[in-house]
């Protein structure tokens, strides 16, 4: 009885053939993964190799790269800028879906260079050039002469600014006060350009095309970052990031930027 359950011989469930067929199916698995490895490899040399302004028109690279530069999106920007890239004004986190630039033109190589040095993040190849001044401050800027402005001249800058971008029922004297403290005591076109359109070379954003980095454009909040000045940071990325991702990210911002410009 006993000999009718016992298990069978090792001999008999490892035959030769099925030896050999695994050997082989393990042999095919590895040729397999050095293949998919050295494809990788070859991917990654080439889109780091690439002229990174030409991956986007590149349609053999393009594809691979946004699917990249997407995870690392969602994975390291996300929390700032949004899934959508959509930003926030409740946070000053800029929108990247548009065409509207703090710094250069929308460029891949422009973007990577924000992705591995961030805006004010304290790395010193980081953007950096200019602060909004705090104007409600004894001394609103520490790196330039400035003066402090009072709280009647921020309204009444204010209201330019609102008027500018189609504000209703702003005082015209307080306007045209306001446009002359923008030309003169206030030193404000020396950042953000006469005409207010502002600066892309050392990120003063527009004031006159309705879009804000922080608050709605109300009054309110626009006196307030006249008073208080503004010291938006996106971090630096190099050392957290490797090449590939920083390249792939900044080639997927670059998309998303450019898609609006084609609807
Ligand atoms: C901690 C929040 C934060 C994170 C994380 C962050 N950013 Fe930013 N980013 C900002 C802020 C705030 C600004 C606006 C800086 C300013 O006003 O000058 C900005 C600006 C930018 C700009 C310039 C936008 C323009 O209009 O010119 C780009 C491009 C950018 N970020 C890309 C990225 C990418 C890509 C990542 C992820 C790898 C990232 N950022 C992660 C907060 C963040
Ligand atoms: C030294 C350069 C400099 C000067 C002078 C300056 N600004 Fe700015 N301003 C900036 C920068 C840079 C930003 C964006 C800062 C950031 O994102 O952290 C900004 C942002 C702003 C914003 C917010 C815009 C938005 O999209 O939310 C307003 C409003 C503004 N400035 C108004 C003024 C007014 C009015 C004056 C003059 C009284 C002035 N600025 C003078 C550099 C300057």
């Amino acid at each position: 009885m006993q000999a009718d359950q016992a298990p069978v011989p090792t001999s008999a469930r490892f035959t030769r053939p099925r030896v050999i067929a695994f050997l082989v199916a393990i042999f095919l698995l590895l040729i397999l993964a050095v293949a998919i490895s050295a494809t990788e490899r070859r991917e990654r040399a080439e889109l780091l190799q690439a002229d990174a302004d030409r991956i986007l028109d590149d349609p053999r690279l393009a594809p691979k790269a946004l699917a990249k530069g997407r995870k690392v999106f969602l994975a390291n920007c996300a929390s700032c800028h949004g899934a959508d890239g959509r930003g926030s004004t409740a946070t000053g986190t800029p929108d990247l879906t548009d065409q509207d630039f703090l710094y250069g033109t929308g460029l891949v190589s422009e973007i990577e260079q924000i992705v591995l040095h961030g805006i004010r993040s304290g790395d010193d190849r980081g953007w950096n050039l200019a602060l909004m001044p705090a104007y409600g401050q004894q001394i609103p800027y520490p790196r330039e002469k400035l003066p402090p402005l009072s709280p009647k001249e921020i309204d009444q800058l204010a209201s330019y600014v609102g008027a500018m971008n189609g504000q209703a029922g702003e005082d015209p004297a307080d306007v045209l006060a306001g446009h002359n403290l923008f030309e003169g005591k206030g030193g404000c076109w020396d950042c953000h350009g006469r005409d207010a359109q502002g600066d892309p070379a050392i990120g003063a954003p527009s004031l006159a095309n309705g879009k804000w980095l922080r608050g709605d454009g109300s009054r309110r909040d626009i006196s307030r970052i006249i008073r208080e000045g503004l010291h938006s940071v996106s971090p630096a990325f190099r050392g957290r990031l490797d090449p590939l991702s920083a390249r792939t990210v900044a080639v997927y911002v670059a998309y998303l930027h450019a898609r609006k410009e084609t609807k």
